[in-house]
């Protein structure tokens, strides 16, 4: 057994195992790659001051998103296609989630659909929402996501069209993988994953295929998404899907002070500062650079939670120090979850956690509620000294 220290092992565990494709789709942002880099680098701009004598003893990393109690202010982000990293991936992370006491998105472009995770997991986990031309469709999708319990819904506000990753379309990306000469010799290569992959019947888009009309390729993400998506999405819809779904609202891919403002009139529940990873708008800033602007404008007001970049529990202390009640998850328990299943997911969690309680303490605070700007050294420019 390897000895995982740090989220990093996992990734590299993950790559050996799992087929380019799907290792490339996780490890992409759009166009340069910048914002997808930045994310990461940024946090890195941050430093942290070290305290001493102060009483360490009985520490917790408990606290609560949207009313939700939480094992540390962390949920797993929906991701697409997770179910392609490892068989059965949705069920495995909805599961190791659950077990460690944080909440897990199910995305709407899972391999698993929301009534199989919902059969194989005994806690409500959040449903992520794109919004669809096909409003039927969309409106049983949110008719699905109640009937499965799901205690809130995450509706991505940032994906109206999909920004370009290079090398998905270099690779052919696919749910199931396109068999070609290039993706069968990958393939061969990563002999537990298809071991894994052949027992399982969950290869498809789940909360799609059989359910939806007019699609002309179901397997392949970026058709799907150039012909499904609804371009047309507003404040408007937001506020007619938030109606309808009449629970707890999450906008996800929040980028600026005014659009977090809209946001709350709207009447979201919470809000989370996102540029999708770094795979929508290249260009974009980083989501660490842009968190302290947004809390700045609505932080009393909304729960404000915010994803991208997160590898460390140290970059978690960071995000809620600025002001952050929570932080998304993403990739790192992807890497998790391809290297070892629903264990890496798990494991990814536990060496969070860790950085995340060794950092507070040894920075004098007992409780991440105890984390403010006061553990930060922030760089006077950090964020840039960038005019809109
Ligand atoms: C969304 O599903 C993405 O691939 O970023």
């Amino acid at each position: 057994m390897p000895v995982i220290t740090e989220i990093e092992d996992l990734k590299r565990i993950y790559r050996r195992r799992v087929p380019k494709m799907f290792y490339d789709y996780t490890e992409s942002g759009s166009w340069t790659e910048q914002t997808f880099r930045e994310n990461v680098t940024d946090f890195e701009k941050l430093r942290l001051r070290q305290r001493i004598a102060v009483d360490m003893d009985g520490r917790s990393t408990q606290s609560e998103i949207i009313g939700e109690k939480v094992a540390m202010p962390v949920a797993l982000a929906p991701v697409g296609m997770t179910g392609m990293q490892q068989a059965d991936g949705e069920i495995k992370a909805a599961k190791a989630a659950a077990e460690f006491g944080v909440p897990y998105t199910l995305s709407t472009m899972s391999i698993c659909s929301i009534e199989d995770v919902a059969e194989h997991t005994s806690k409500p986990f959040w449903f992520q929402l794109y919004t669809l031309k096909d409003e039927d469709f969309m409106d049983r999708l949110i008719e699905r996501a109640r009937a499965a319990n799901c205690s809130a819904l995450v509706i991505t506000v940032d994906l109206q069209i999909l920004g370009q990753r290079h090398k998905d379309l270099k690779n052919g990306l696919s749910a199931p993988p396109k068999l070609t000469p290039k993706s069968i010799a990958n393939m061969m290569t990563k002999v537990g994953w298809g071991l894994e992959m052949l027992q399982t019947k969950r290869r498809f888009f789940g909360n799609i295929v059989g359910h939806a009309k007019g699609v002309s390729d179901p397997s392949s993400l970026s058709s799907w998404t150039a012909e499904q998506f609804d371009p047309s999405l507003d404040w408007g819809k937001i506020a007619r899907i938030k109606e309808k779904w009449g629970g707890k609202v999450i906008l996800k891919g929040i980028m600026e002070p005014e659009d977090a403002r809209m946001a709350m009139q709207v009447g979201a529940d919470a809000i989370v500062v996102s540029n999708h990873g770094g795979r929508q708008l290249d260009g974009a800033l980083s989501s660490v650079a842009m968190l302290p602007r947004v809390l700045d404008e609505v932080g009393s007001e909304i729960e404000v939670l915010m994803d991208g970049g997160i590898r460390s529990g140290q970059d978690v202390l960071k995000a809620l120090a600025l002001g952050a009640k929570g932080v998304m998850l993403g990739r790192a328990y992807v890497y998790g979850l391809g290297a070892m299943g629903q264990a890496g997911v798990t494991t990814a969690l536990e060496v969070i956690r860790k950085e995340l309680d060794t950092s507070m303490a040894l920075c004098g605070r007992k409780r991440v509620q105890d984390l403010d700007r006061s553990v930060l050294y922030v760089p006077e420019d950090f964020g840039g000294r960038w005019k809109p």
